[in-house]
C-alpha cells in the first residue's frame, strides 16, 4: 500500500495502484464525490464512490467532518479543477461526525461564529491556510537568524521586573499556597505570592536578551508575552508572540537595517514556500473586497502587497519630521484627526500612524528619534536631551508591528532616568551590571508575531491568527 498524504497525491503525475489516504470529509456530492482533506495541503482530493459497490448505509455516514481511511487506484482526473482523483475501492469510517449537531457545514461562516468553535476553525480553508502559514513564518524567523549568526535563547515567563515599565503586568499567584505569606493583619498576601515573592508574566524578553547579547554577541527570544492592558482591538491581545533580537556593538541605523532585512526575508519566504495558501487568501480576501464600497477597498492585493514589502526601502523619518507631517494633513477631504497633534511630545494614535503609512507614504515607515517621554526607561538618550534612539516600524494595515531601540549604555544616565521614573536600582541591580562591566553601544527589536502573521494573511483581526486568543473577553478555550 502506497500511505501519502493529499499534497503527496496532488503532486503526483502518474497512476499509482492501491493508494492509501486518510483524512476527513469535506463534502458528499450526489453520492458519489468525496472532497477528502488532511490538512497537509488547502486542496482535497477527489474521492470517485462508485456507489453501486457500497452499502447505502455505509455511504449515509460519510457526511461533512467524519474521518475516513480510503483506498483506491490514482488516476488522472476526467473532470475540472483536479489532475487526479481516486477511484475508491475501500472506504472505512474511523469516525462518524453527525451532520444534524456538526457546527461546521460546507457553508461561509462569520469569524465571529468560527472564533466560538476556535477547536474547530481549522477545519475551514481560511483558517487551515493562516494557521499553515503562522508555521511557516515561526520557521523562517528561526531560519533567518541561525543563518545570520544569531543564538536562540529562552527567557523567563515568571520575572519580578517590569521590562517595559508600563505596569501593564499579570501577577502570578498560587490559588491555595501551603505556607502563604503575610500581611500584618495575617490574611493571605497574594501579592507576595511566589514563595515570598511578587512576581508577574513577563512582558518582554529584553532586558534578559541584553544580558546574553553582552557576552554572546548577537541572540534572539521568540516567546509568549502578556500585556495586562484592557483594549479590545483588533491588534492587541493579552498573550501574545513577540521575536526579539539583541545585538552587541549595533547601534540605531544597524538595528533598522537588521529589522528592514528580517522582516524582507521571512515575507519573502512565505512567497516561496506557501504559494497554494497565499493564493487562496489572495483571492478570499479579494471577493471580500468588493462587496465593500469602492473608497474603502484596498488598493492592492495581498500577494502584491507583500511583494510591494519584499521589494521596496521602507522610508525612514524621525519622530519630529511626522509631526510636522502630521500637523499639516488631513486624513481626507472634510475629516479631521480624532486626536489632533497639538504639540512636539504627543504620543502618535494608530490613526496617525495609518496616515502616514497609507496615505502619506504608501509604504512600510520607519519612526525614529522619539520623545524621551513617551518610550521606556532604557532607551538611548540622544545628545539634544530629549529624544531617545527608538525605532516603530508602522505597516499598511497594521500601524506598528516592530518596536525597538538602541539602549542606554551609560551607567549614571541610565540611573539617572531609573531614579526620575521611580524604578528601584535594587530591582534591576543585575541590569545596571551590564553598564558597569564592559559596557557597549547595543541595539534589538520586538516584533509582534501575530502582527505579521496578520500581514502576510491578510486577516483583519488578531483573533483570527492566533489558535486560542486571550483577550478581556476571551479565555475560553
Ligand atoms: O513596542 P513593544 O511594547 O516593545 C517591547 O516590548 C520591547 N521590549 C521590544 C524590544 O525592543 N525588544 O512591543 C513590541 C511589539 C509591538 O511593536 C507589537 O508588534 C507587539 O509587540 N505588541 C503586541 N501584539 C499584540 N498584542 C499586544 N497587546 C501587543 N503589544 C505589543
Ligand atoms: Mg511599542
Amino acid at each position: 500500500m502506497n500511505t501519502k498524504s493529499v499534497s503527496e497525491l496532488l503532486a503526483q503525475d502518474i497512476t499509482l495502484q492501491d493508494v492509501s489516504v486518510k483524512g476527513w470529509v469535506r463534502t458528499f456530492r450526489a453520492n458519489r464525490f468525496i472532497a477528502l482533506n488532511d490538512g497537509s495541503t488547502i486542496n482535497n482530493i477527489q474521492c470517485v464512490v462508485d456507489f453501486e459497490n457500497f452499502d447505502e448505509a455505509l455511504l449515509k455516514r460519510i457526511t461533512t467532518g467524519a474521518a475516513l481511511h480510503v483506498t483506491g487506484e490514482l488516476v488522472e482526473s476526467q473532470g475540472k479543477g483536479q489532475k487526479v482523483e481516486i477511484i475508491v475501492a475501500s472506504i472505512e469510517i474511523l469516525g462518524d461526525s453527525d451532520p444534524e449537531s456538526y457546527p461546521i457545514q460546507p457553508k461561509k461562516h462569520s469569524f465571529e461564529f468560527l472564533r466560538e468553535n476556535a477547536h474547530l476553525r481549522t477545519r475551514t480553508n481560511t483558517f487551515s491556510a493562516v494557521m499553515r502559514l503562522r508555521s511557516a513564518l515561526s520557521f523562517a524567523i528561526h531560519k533567518y537568524f541561525t543563518e545570520n549568526g544569531f543564538y536562540n535563547m529562552h527567557t523567563p515567563i515568571i520575572t519580578g521586573s517590569d521590562a517595559e515599565g508600563a505596569g501593564e503586568m499579570f501577577r502570578v499567584s498560587t490559588l491555595e499556597p501551603k505556607n502563604p505569606p503575610l500581611t500584618d493583619e495575617g490574611t493571605v498576601d497574594y501579592k507576595q505570592d511566589f514563595f515570598g515573592k511578587e512576581t508577574n508574566l513577563t512582558v518582554s524578553g529584553q532586558l534578559e536578551a541584553e544580558t546574553y547579547a553582552m557576552s554572546l554577541g548577537k541572540v534572539y527570544t521568540f516567546g509568549p508575552t502578556f500585556r495586562a492592558e484592557n483594549s479590545n482591538t483588533s491588534r492587541h491581545l493579552a498573550e501574545f508572540w513577540m521575536i526579539e533580537p539583541e545585538v552587541a556593538f549595533m547601534d540605531l541605523a544597524g538595528n533598522m537595517d537588521l529589522a528592514e532585512d528580517f522582516l524582507k526575508s521571512v515575507i519573502d519566504y512565505v512567497l516561496e514556500h506557501n504559494k497554494e495558501d497565499l493564493q487562496f487568501l489572495d483571492e478570499r480576501l479579494f471577493n471580500e473586497e468588493k462587496t465593500k464600497p469602492q473608497a474603502e477597498r484596498s488598493e492592492m492585493r495581498l500577494i502584491e502587497k507583500l511583494k510591494f514589502v519584499t521589494d521596496n526601502n521602507f522610508k525612514r523619518v524621525s519622530y519630529t519630521e511626522a509631526i510636522d507631517i502630521l500637523r499639516n494633513s488631513k486624513p481626507n477631504k472634510k475629516k479631521k484627526f480624532k486626536y489632533l497633534i497639538e504639540e512636539w511630545g504627543a504620543d502618535l494614535q494608530s490613526e496617525h500612524e495609518r496616515f502616514l503609512v497609507e496615505k502619506h507614504f504608501k509604504c512600510p515607515v520607519i519612526l525614529f528619534d522619539y520623545p524621551a517621554n513617551i518610550k521606556a526607561f532604557y532607551m538611548r538618550l540622544n545628545e539634544d536631551g530629549k529624544t531617545v534612539r527608538a525605532m516603530d516600524i508602522l505597516f499598511p494595515g497594521i500601524g506598528e508591528i516592530v518596536g525597538g531601540s538602541q539602549r542606554e549604555e551609560r551607567l549614571e544616565v541610565l540611573k539617572q532616568k531609573m531614579a526620575a521614573l521611580d524604578i528601584p536600582e535594587e530591582e534591576l541591580w543585575w541590569y545596571l551590571d551590564l553598564r558597569k562591566y564592559g559596557t557597549a553601544v547595543h541595539s534589538g527589536f520586538g516584533l509582534g508575531f501575530e502582527r505579521l502573521v496578520m500581514f502576510a494573511t491578510g486577516m483583519s483581526n488578531i483573533r483570527d491568527v492566533i489558535p486560542y486568543p486571550r483577550t478581556p473577553q476571551n479565555a475560553e478555550f
